[in-house]
C-alpha cells in the first residue's frame, strides 16, 4: 500500500486527478480498448472532479474513451433526484467533460428487480474485462461504498441497509432529517473493488483519522471494510494531514520519508 499524505484537501484532490489523468493517458485507451474507471460520490471527490474537469477544459485529457462505473445509488430515488447519486454525478463531472452518455454506467436504484439490476451491473463489468482503477471515498466507520462494518469482504454487488450512523451522516444532504434518507443502496461489494487493477481511497478531514488508523495500521477486518486493502497488490491511500492524527508517529514518517523520492504533478508545486 501506498499512503500519501498531502496538506490539505485542495493538494490531496490535486494529486489524485493528476494520478488518474496520467493512468488514463498512459493507458492510451481506443474505442476498442476503453479505460474502465470506477467512481464514488459523496464530499470527499468533489475536488478531484473538479480538478478533473480543469484538465479536459485545458485539453490535457479526454474521457473519450473512458468508461466509468459508480459504486453506489440509494434506492427509490429517481435519477433527476438532487440527492440521487446520478445527479450528483451528471453534476460534478459527467456534464463537464466529454464522455459519451453510453458509456456512464451508475446502478439503477428504481429497477423493479434490484436482485437482477445488481447481478447485471456485476455482467458489465465482466464484459469490459474489469475495472483498470476504482477510485472511492471512505465512511467515518470505515465503509467503501456502501460496504458498511461487517459487510463480507467477499461481497459483490447487492443490496445493502444502511447503519444509522450512515443515514446520520448523509442527512446533512437531506436537510438533516434522516427520515428522508433513504434506507437501502445499491452498492458494489468489497471484492467488485479488489478485483479492479488498481484502487485510489481518498480520505480527508480529522472526522475520517479512526478510519484511515483502520485501513492502514488494523487488521484486515469486515468490521472496517476499508482495511480490506491491505491485501490489494496496489492500492493507495491519498490523504491530508487533519486525517493523520490517529497514525502512530513511526507510520507517519515512515510514508512521508518513502514518498518524498516519488516525483510530484506540476500542481503541487505552485507555492
Ligand atoms: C457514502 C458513500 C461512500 C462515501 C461515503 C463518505 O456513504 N456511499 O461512497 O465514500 O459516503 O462520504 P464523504 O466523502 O461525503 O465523506
Amino acid at each position: 500500500m501506498r499512503l500519501i499524505i498531502q496538506p490539505d484537501y485542495e493538494k490531496l484532490s490535486c494529486w489524485a486527478a493528476h494520478h488518474i489523468a496520467k493512468a488514463i493517458k498512459d493507458f492510451a485507451p481506443s474505442s476498442d480498448r476503453p479505460f474502465v474507471l470506477g467512481l464514488p460520490t459523496g464530499s470527499s471527490p468533489v475536488g478531484t472532479y473538479k480538478q478533473l474537469v480543469a484538465l479536459c477544459r485545458s485539453g490535457d485529457l479526454s474521457f473519450k474513451h473512458v468508461v466509468t462505473f459508480n459504486m453506489d445509488e440509494y434506492i427509490g430515488l429517481p435519477h433527476d433526484h438532487p440527492q440521487s447519486y446520478h445527479a450528483f454525478m451528471w453534476d460534478h463531472l459527467f456534464s463537464l467533460v466529454d464522455i459519451p452518455k453510453e458509456q456512464v454506467h451508475i446502478p439503477d436504484g428504481t429497477a423493479e428487480d434490484v436482485g437482477a439490476e445488481c447481478a447485471s451491473y456485476e455482467d458489465k463489468i465482466a464484459a469490459y474485462g474489469g475495472i483498470e482503477l476504482f477510485l472511492g471515498g471512505v465512511g467515518a466507520d470505515g465503509h467503501i461504498a456502501f460496504n458498511e462494518p461487517y459487510s463480507s469482504l467477499a461481497s459483490l454487488t447487492r443490496v445493502k441497509s444502511l447503519t444509522y450512523d450512515t443515514k446520520v451522516m448523509n442527512s446533512r444532504f437531506f436537510g438533516n432529517d434522516i427520515a428522508k434518507v433513504p434506507s437501502t443502496a445499491i452498492t458494489v461489494g468489497v471484492k467488485t473493488v479488489m478485483d479492479a487493477r488498481e484502487v485510489v481511497l481518498l480520505v480527508n478531514g480529522h472526522g475520517k483519522a479512526r478510519a484511515l488508523q483502520a485501513a492502514v495500521e488494523g487488521p484486515v477486518s469486515h468490521a472496517w471494510t476499508c482495511s480490506a486493502l491491505q491485501m490489494h497488490p496496489k492500492a493507495i491511500i491519498v490523504c491530508d494531514e487533519a486525517s493523520t492524527v490517529e497514525l502512530k508517529v513511526g507510520t507517519y514518517k515512515y510514508f512521508k520519508d518513502i514518498e518524498a523520492q516519488n516525483l510530484t504533478p506540476a500542481c503541487l508545486l505552485a507555492d
